[in-house]
């Protein structure tokens, strides 16, 4: 391969094929299997979304209550694993002890045949239905907490937020974070579903390339920006500071967290539907001064990043949204994960169908012929 089509970070380059979504980044346009995000988002609810992601369609009200029962039922952790989490760090990232959870859970559930349909399902059903679990319970231990087991007869959204207060939601609460949850739960081959697809090409477990998955979406230019906007959001503090911060930020070439795509040339469909849905969280609960923050900073980013189609992402309306519900900043991570789970696992599928080990090429640059010079030489 010629030197000049090396394209740093892959850009516009097909690392695979796929039928699960597609973004049309020119128009702002996202479909999971054909359905665009906004209808999912008022029509169906996560648990539905993650059927149609990894199984191709949209179940039957009988399929539905299968699937349903067979995740609700799959909740609990064993008690080695709360032991487990009891041990980490107070203040180790929740990304991490998310990771070290699922890689532990590998154990308990070992790769039986990536041939047997059987095994494919339940490690699917488990997956989904243990992360909130494990996100929730290492919150609470990490206060010195017990964590406070799942319950059946909530949603699979009202379930994490009541296992994270012990209180049960507000339903509007509950709906706004399933659709939180639904509209993270796919966007074709970003860095984690990448790295999940070249994982899964080795022929490894599910645990396995969930744990990959995990740790590259904790980087801040992926998953970890929704926590970076917060940050942000605080150090501006008030309307006056936001045009110094922005022109400080583009005079210094450092990135406005939040904003800019590798895809979307436009503003994220997905920052709209927060959009709302925050607003709608307002209305109810109270107005949110950092709401103001961002539309300001969204204004006036307009006249400085507009032009190079730099607008808000997902990762810039969704830690109001979640501020709101009264979520722990240093969650909002492990909350993407929960919901990308879905799509993790419906590429993970996918690539068992039509398995072919990733191996690229690199472009050397390096020198030739060198000869070993003893130690002593040197
Ligand atoms: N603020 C200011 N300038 C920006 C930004 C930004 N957020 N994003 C891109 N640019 C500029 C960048 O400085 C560069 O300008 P120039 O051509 O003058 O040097 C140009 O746009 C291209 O930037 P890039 O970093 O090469 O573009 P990319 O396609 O690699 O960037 C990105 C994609 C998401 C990494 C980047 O926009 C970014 O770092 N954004 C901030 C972090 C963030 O919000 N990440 C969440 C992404 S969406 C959710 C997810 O994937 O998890």
């Amino acid at each position: 391969m010629a030197v000049g089509e090396y394209k740093p970070g892959l850009e516009g380059i097909p690392a695979t094929q796929s039928n699960i979504s597609f973004i049309d980044g020119q128009q702002g346009l996202l479909e999971y299997r054909g359905i665009r995000i906004e209808e999912l988002c008022r029509y169906s609810n996560f648990l539905e979304t993650a059927y149609l992601l990894i199984f191709g369609e949209l179940p039957t009200a009988k399929q539905f209550a299968a699937f349903v029962e067979d995740v609700n039922y799959r909740r609990r952790i064993k008690y080695r694993i709360r032991d487990m989490i009891k041990c980490f760090p107070e203040s180790g990232q929740p990304m991490d002890a998310l990771q070290s959870c699922i890689a532990a859970l590998g154990m308990f559930y070992p790769l039986a045949d990536l041939h047997d349909a059987s095994f494919i399902y339940d490690a699917t059903a488990r997956l989904i239905a243990k992360m909130p679990t494990l996100v929730a319970t290492f919150h609470l231990m990490r206060q010195g907490n017990d964590p406070v087991a799942p319950r059946d007869d909530l949603s699979y959204a009202a379930n994490f937020l009541y296992m994270l207060n012990e209180k049960e939601p507000d339903p509007l609460a509950a709906h706004v974070f399933d659709v939180c949850l639904t509209l993270h739960a796919e966007h074709t081959v970003n860095a984690s579903t990448f790295c999940a697809l070249v994982t899964a090409s080795t022929l490894t477990d599910p645990y396995t390339v969930l744990t990959s998955a995990i740790g590259t979406l904790s980087g801040p230019l992926h998953g970890g920006a929704n926590e970076e906007v917060m940050r942000m959001l605080a150090e501006i503090g008030t309307i006056e500071n936001v045009v110094p911060y922005l022109e400080r930020k583009i005079k210094n070439k450092e990135k406005i967290m939040g904003f800019g795509h590798r895809i979307y040339k436009v503003k994220d469909p997905r920052a709209n539907i927060l959009q709302e849905l925050a607003i709608k969280l307002f209305d109810r609960f109270g107005h949110d001064p950092y709401f103001d923050l961002a539309i300001e900073l969204e204004n006036q980013a307009a006249k400085y990043l507009a032009e190079k189609g730099i607008f808000p992402n997902v990762d810039f309306y969704s830690g109001l949204v979640y501020r709101k519900l009264g979520i722990p900043t240093d969650l909002f991570t492990p909350i993407f994960a929960i919901a990308r789970t879905a799509g993790w696992l419906a590429h993970w599928k996918e690539q068992l169908a039509d398995n072919r080990l990733f191996r690229p090429i690199q472009v050397y640059t390096g020198r030739h012929g060198v000869r070993y010079k003893p130690i002593g030489e040197r």
